[in-house]
C-alpha cells in the first residue's frame, strides 16, 4: 500500500512540474484530490486494510496529500507570476495608455476671468454688488441722467418688456448696462462707495463676429471727497497689470456718456507690443478698453448724494471682450454658444 502511494506521488509531482498552464494545473488537482480522485480512491480502499496497518497507511496518505496540495499552490504561483510577467512584456498590453478619463466638467471662461476681476478689486477695497437683469426704464436711463426722448438713448438698442403695467418708474427692459446699479447702490449705502458690478446685460443687436444680444460687463464705482480721474488711472493700472501679469499702461481719451461729466475713453497698452505698435492694435500701441468718467451732478443727486460734498468716478468695461482679448478670441458668439469644443479649451 505504501508502495502505491509512493507511486502516486512521485507520478503527481512529475505532472505537475511539467504542467504549464494554469487550466492543466486545476485538472490535475481534480484528478488526484478531486472526489472521484486518485487519493480519495485509496482512502475508499483503506477498508481492506487490515486494522492494525490502518493508522499507519492513514497517516501516510494525510501527509502524501498535504505534499501534493503544497506542490500545486508553489506551481500554481509560479505560473500566476509567469502570465503576469507575460502580459507586462506582451506588446498587445500597453502599460503607457492613459487610464479611463471622467469628465469632470469646469468653470465658463466668463466665470473664471469675472472671479480674477472680483479678487483684483477686492483686495483694492471694492466690494462686489449685483442687481436686476430686468430693470426699470428709471434705473436704466433716467437716473443716470439720460431723459425721455433724449438722443443719447438710441446709443443702446433697449429691449423692452411687453407687460407695460409700470409706475412711475416707467416700462420694463432688460437692462442695456451694469450702470443702473450705481444708482441702486448709491440709494442702499450712500457715501463714500466704492464697489465693482459685474453683470449680464441685454441689446436688441443683430449679431455677429463682434456683437451678440447678451453679453457681460463691469461697472465700477468709487465715491468720495477729494476724488480726481488721477485716482481712476493708478487703479486701473494696478488693475490690468495684475489682471495680465505684465506692466500696463493706460490712456485717457475724451469720450461722451450721458452719465459723466467729464466722460472719457480709457485705452490701455496693446497686449502684443505693449505700446510699440501691431498689426493687432492698428499700429497705434493701445487699445480701447472702456468708457468712464466723474459721475455727472445729477446722478449723484438722483443716488441721493449731495454733488456738493462727494465727487466720484465711475467707468464701465465689457467682460465678455475682456475674456476675448485675454484669449485671443475672434468670435463672441462662440462664448454663450455652448459649443463643448470650444468650452473645453478652458478647463
Ligand atoms: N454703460 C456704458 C455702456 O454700456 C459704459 C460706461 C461708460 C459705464 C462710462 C460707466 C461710465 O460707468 O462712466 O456703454
Amino acid at each position: 500500500m505504501k508502495d502505491l502511494i509512493q507511486k502516486l506521488i512521485n507520478e503527481a509531482e512529475n505532472e505537475i512540474k511539467s504542467s504549464l498552464t494554469l487550466a492543466s494545473l486545476e485538472e490535475l488537482r481534480i484528478k488526484y484530490l478531486g472526489r472521484k480522485g486518485s487519493f480519495t480512491n485509496i482512502m475508499q480502499n483503506l477498508k481492506s486494510v487490515r486494522s492494525e496497518e490502518k493508522p499507519a497507511i492513514g497517516q501516510a496518505l494525510n501527509a502524501a496529500k498535504n505534499e501534493l496540495e503544497q506542490h500545486l499552490t508553489t506551481k500554481q504561483k509560479t505560473l500566476e507570476e509567469e502570465v503576469l510577467k507575460q502580459q507586462l512584456s506582451d506588446d498587445s498590453f500597453d502599460t503607457t495608455r492613459p487610464g479611463t478619463h471622467y469628465e469632470t466638467g469646469h468653470i465658463h471662461p466668463l466665470s473664471q476671468v469675472q472671479k480674477e476681476v472680483e479678487e483684483i478689486f477686492s483686495q483694492m477695497g471694492f466690494a462686489i454688488q449685483d442687481g436686476p437683469e430686468i430693470e426699470s426704464e428709471y434705473y436704466n436711463f433716467e437716473a443716470l441722467n439720460v431723459p425721455k426722448d433724449h438722443p443719447a438713448r438710441d446709443m443702446q438698442d433697449t429691449f423692452f418688456l411687453a407687460d407695460k403695467s409700470h409706475d412711475h418708474h416707467g416700462r420694463m427692459v432688460l437692462r442695456t448696462q451694469t450702470s443702473p446699479v450705481q444708482i441702486r447702490t448709491m440709494e442702499k449705502f450712500g457715501a463714500p462707495l466704492r464697489v465693482i458690478v459685474p453683470g449680464r446685460v441685454f441689446r436688441y443687436e443683430a449679431t455677429d463676429a463682434s456683437h451678440d444680444s447678451t453679453f457681460y460687463q463691469v461697472e465700477g464705482l468709487l465715491i468720495d471727497k477729494n476724488i480726481s480721474l488721477a485716482n481712476l488711472k493708478g487703479v486701473m493700472t494696478e488693475f490690468l497689470t495684475r489682471l495680465f501679469k505684465k506692466e500696463t499702461k493706460v490712456r485717457f481719451r475724451p469720450g461722451y456718456f450721458p452719465f459723466v461729466e467729464p466722460g472719457i475713453e480709457l485705452d490701455m497698452w496693446c497686449l502684443l507690443c505693449s505700446g510699440m505698435g501691431c498689426r493687432v492694435c492698428k499700429h497705434t500701441g493701445w487699445m480701447e478698453f472702456m468708457g468712464a468718467g466723474m459721475v455727472h451732478a445729477n446722478v449723484l443727486k438722483a443716488g441721493g448724494i449731495d454733488p456738493e460734498v462727494y465727487q466720484g468716478w465711475a467707468f464701465g468695461f465689457g467682460l465678455t471682450r475682456l475674456v476675448m482679448m485675454k484669449y485671443g478670441i475672434d468670435d463672441i458668439r462662440l462664448l454663450m454658444g455652448g459649443d463643448l469644443r470650444f468650452l473645453e479649451q478652458f478647463s
